[in-house]
């Protein structure tokens, strides 16, 4: 299968549904990080699964985010990071509790930071359209790096939400961590979890 930029969009107009689709979203769950191991996507099925991601709604045409990918020695080399702040942060805690961060990356072969890096807009697209943008990249890579045969998760745990860790990662002060996506291989299939009635969500607007 083609899976190169198409010049024009197909399907859009036919009625036809997508069974395989359908189907593929109906048994989709994260995998869990703890059950996860190698091997990660190689380079072609990486650079696949970002544009995939990439091909999300985004009002204006901004693409107020951008990827941090960590693999090999850089997960480790993050970990220090963790470790050191955690261990400033609660001195007190037992040496297996700061193994645990500083191991934290390590738990999958590839992460991918997704960062919600907004524009200024002069026409005025909100920030918080900008960090949706983000978050329906992070969706569209659990789908893509699923559909390409890899386990992934959208984690973002304490060091999403830290400043100190934003500096580490050099990103400017109106980016945020929208989340860490950790892919690899499962090593067993997650159960499935509880799934909304959606008619207890949903209602019809009416004046
Ligand atoms: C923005 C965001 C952040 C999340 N952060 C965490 C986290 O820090 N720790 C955690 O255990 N789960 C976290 N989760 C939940 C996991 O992604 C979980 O695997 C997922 O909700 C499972 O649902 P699914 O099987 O339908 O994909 C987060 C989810 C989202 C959307």
């Amino acid at each position: 299968m083609n899976f190169d930029q198409p010049d024009k969009c197909a399907q859009l107009k036919a009625a036809d549904a997508n069974q395989d689709v359908l189907k593929f979203l109906s048994q989709r769950r994260s995998a869990l990080v703890r059950a996860m191991s190698d091997p990660r996507p190689n380079a072609e099925e990486l650079e696949l699964i970002l544009r995939l991601a990439a091909r999300a709604p985004d009002h204006r045409k901004l693409f107020p985010w951008r990827f941090l990918l960590f693999e090999g020695d850089a997960r480790a080399a993050f970990g220090e990071h963790l470790a050191q702040l955690f261990q400033q942060d609660c001195p007190n805690m037992p040496q297996d509790r700061i193994e645990h961060e500083r191991t934290r990356f390590e738990r999958a072969p590839l992460v991918v930071g997704v960062v919600s890096s907004p524009k200024d807009c002069p026409r005025g697209t909100p920030i918080w359209e900008q960090e949706l943008s983000a978050g329906a990249v992070c969706m569209n890579m659990l789908l893509a790096a699923r559909a390409s045969g890899f386990a992934a998760q959208w984690l973002t745990e304490w060091y999403a939400f830290d400043g100190r860790i934003n500096d580490v990662l050099g990103l400017s002060s109106t980016e945020r961590m929208a989340g860490f996506i950790y892919i690899g291989t499962a090593t067993e299939d997650p159960t499935e979890r509880p799934r909304p009635d959606v008619s207890n969500l949903t209602q019809y607007w009416r004046e």
